[in-house]
This record gives structure tokens, sequence and C-alpha cells, in this order.
């Protein structure tokens, strides 16, 4: 069956949709994103997906094309079945008549969306590499400018890992295109928010669901030894949840399994969804 997508205003089978080459987000990169996961037909913690929407544009000065109420009727549109999925939006600044850098006047944003099914997570875990962070020094802002993410994954796959765990003078910050979390002395740590990382609404709901259940959580930076030493590494993100990091540069973690804590954490996440699919 042909998949339908959301193209500025229509929806169309995704192999017509078409979008300008002298579109900023085709020659800058010049847009930004979010990946929301639906549960049960459901889309996730919309709300705070639409709020990091509405920072990440108000980050590069562009305007809301959008009401909320208008996201709301396209992704009724895409979603299709109540299998676990993911919508993808992207909003770029349009598709001017000349290149140039500086920003265009009067053009219409472009906006994009379609939807994809989440494959299920290996509950033994993945292999992950520490890498150096390269990237910019805006990355709270979700933008779709990825190529340092780009080649710090494909590094990680090159060395038949997962994720790669982005190291910046000495402290382990987020994954490629994940957040971090580690288990150091029974204690569940993840970086604190700030400009280096993206603030993740999977990270932020498993910060909430420790609290909640008096798993002790602490958000601060993580050293790269406390990284190596820590029993348990976990990447999180909408598309990944919570997802056990086993080996890390070749080393395993722990006992080289899923952890405890992470199994704890994990059965909570899930009954979260759960209660969410049946609309509870
Ligand atoms: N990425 N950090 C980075 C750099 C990310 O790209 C992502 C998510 C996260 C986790 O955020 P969240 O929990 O809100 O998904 C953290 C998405 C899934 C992607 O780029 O496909």
């Amino acid at each position: 069956m042909t998949q339908i997508v959301y193209l500025n205003g229509d929806f169309l089978p995704i192999e017509s949709a078409k979008i300008s080459v002298l579109d900023r987000g085709f020659l800058f990169g010049d847009g930004v994103y979010e990946v929301i996961p639906v549960y049960g037909g459901k889309p996730f913690r919309l709300a705070e997906h639409l709020q990091r929407l509405e920072n990440s544009l108000e980050g590069i000065r562009m305007e809301s094309p959008l009401a909320t109420s208008d996201w709301e009727a396209i992704f009724a549109r895409l979603v299709d079945g109540t299998e676990d999925q993911s919508i993808y939006l992207q909003v770029t600044r349009g598709a001017p008549p000349k290149r140039d850098h500086a920003f265009p006047k009067n053009t219409p944003p472009t906006v994009f969306a379609m939807c994809t099914p989440i494959a299920p997570i290996p509950a033994s875990g993945v292999c992950a590499i520490t890498v150096p962070d390269i990237r910019w020094q805006w990355c709270h802002i979700k933008a779709i400018t990825l190529l340092a993410n780009v080649l710090q994954r494909q590094q990680a796959v090159d060395a038949g890992c997962a994720e790669a765990i982005l190291v910046r003078d000495g402290q382990a910050i987020e994954g490629a295109a994940s957040n971090l979390f580690v288990v150091s002395g029974g204690t569940i740590v993840t970086p604190p928010k700030g400009n280096d990382i993206l603030p993740g609404i999977t990270r932020d709901l498993t910060v909430e669901i420790a609290h909640a259940n008096g798993i002790p959580c602490e958000e601060r930076p993580i050293s790269l030894n406390e990284l190596r030493a820590a029993s348990e590494v976990w990447v999180t993100s909408s598309t990944r949840e919570i997802l056990p990091v086993v080996m890390l540069d070749q080393s395993p973690v722990g006992d080289g399994a899923p952890g405890p804590v992470w199994q704890r954490m994990n059965s909570l996440y899930q009954e979260h969804k759960l209660r969410l699919r049946q609309g509870l």
C-alpha cells in the first residue's frame, strides 16, 4: 500500500511528494524537526513534542507555521492502525527564488510530515562506542543539520555498534541520536539540560518515572571515567525507548547484560505505554 505523507497542505503518495531544489532545508539544512512516537494510535507526549518544536523554531528565528489543532488533524490522517509508529515532521525556511545564506523575504516555510513503523527494541541490549563530540554549540535545537550526528552514528555502525556516545572535554554528553543515562553506585544519572544536549522527551519521562517510583536519580554531568565505571548504561529516544548498552568500546558494561535497574525502569516505561494504549 502506498504511504501517504503531508506536504504543504496536501496529503499525497510519498512518491509524488516533491520539494524544490532551492529549498533551504536541501541547500543549507535550514530547518528543524521532531520525531513523535505513536502508541495505540495516539501521539505520545504530543504537547511536549510540540513545545520543543516551538522552542526549536524560535531558536532559528522562525514562526510556528501551524497551530496545535492543525498538527493534530494532520497526524490523525497520517497515523495508520494501532501498531507502534513514529511521526517525523520537518519545517524548513522554504524555497525562495535564489540561494542566499541570509533569510529570504516573503517565503512560506516548507512543512512535511510522515508516519513510519517503529522497530521493536532489542531487549538483549546493544553495543556502543565513544567518539568526540564534533557538533555545533546549539545542540538543544532539534535542527535538521545533522552531518556530525550522521558521521558519528556511521562510525558506530562501522564498529558493529548501535550508537555513538559523544564525549566533550572529558564529559559524556549524549548519544548521536539519543540521551544518555548511567547507573552509578545504584543511582541513575543523566547529564543536565543545557545547550550541549537535546532535551529529550524520553529522557524527561525516564527521570519522571524514576522520581515517581522512589528510584534515586540525579541530573548532573557524567565524566568519561564515570561512564566507563558505570554498572549500567542506557540510551533513550522516541524510537528506541530505554535501550540498554551492554558493551562499550568493546568492554562489557557491568556483567555484559541489561542490568536490574534497567529491567525495573523498562517495565515501568512499558506499563506507562500500556496505560496510554488503553486510553487510561
Ligand atoms: N532523535 N539527542 C539527540 C541528539 C537526538 O537526536 C534524540 C532523538 C534524542 C532523544 O530525544 P527524544 O527522546 O525526544 O526522542 C536525544 C530522534 C529520535 C531522531 O533524530 O530520529
